[in-house]
């Protein structure tokens, strides 16, 4: 099945998660687990901003660092720019933080309120070159939804 289709389905999945829940870390715990076993990856996750820090959140794949500094890492430059990052190859990635000996390539998405960064939704995999324009372009319709719930 083509990504695009495996998408649109998780993103109907994820919006009928959320919907008539309002917590949060349930939510989110949804979210990264509908999207982690959708599509196999590495690790999928949040990390929310608590004391301009970003701390781990609900997550699903191995253990991962629990605290990234502004401008730090792939997390923290997403944070800094206000955009989102695809790495390719994270080996090449000078500030990439290694949680995972395992992950080579990454894609890491701002969660915005108010223009104001207040988490990022962080995926690894273990192939190099896993995230392309579709990825970026379907992730930023779940983080839309993401960012309601807040
Ligand atoms: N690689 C990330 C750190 C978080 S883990 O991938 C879960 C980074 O460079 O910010």
């Amino acid at each position: 099945m083509p990504k695009s289709e495996n998408y649109e389905l998780v993103l109907k999945q994820i919006k009928a998660l959320i919907e008539d829940e309002k917590d949060l870390i349930a939510n989110l715990s949804n979210v990264s687990s509908a999207l982690h076993y959708t599509f196999n990856f590495h690790w999928t996750g949040f990390y929310i901003v608590k004391n301009n820090e970003l701390v781990l959140g609900p997550f699903q794949g191995p253990v991962a660092c629990t605290r990234i500094g502004f401008d730090k890492g792939v997390c923290g430059t997403a944070w800094k720019n206000k955009k989102p990052i695809r790495v390719d190859n994270v080996h090449l990635f000078e500030k990439h933080i290694a949680c995972s000996a395992l992950s080579n390539s990454e894609i890491v998405l701002p969660l915005m309120k108010n223009e104001e960064v207040w988490g990022v939704l962080d995926i690894d995999s273990t192939e190099f070159d896993a995230f392309e324009p579709v990825d970026e372009e379907y992730l930023l319709q779940i983080v839309s939804e993401v960012n309601k719930l807040l």
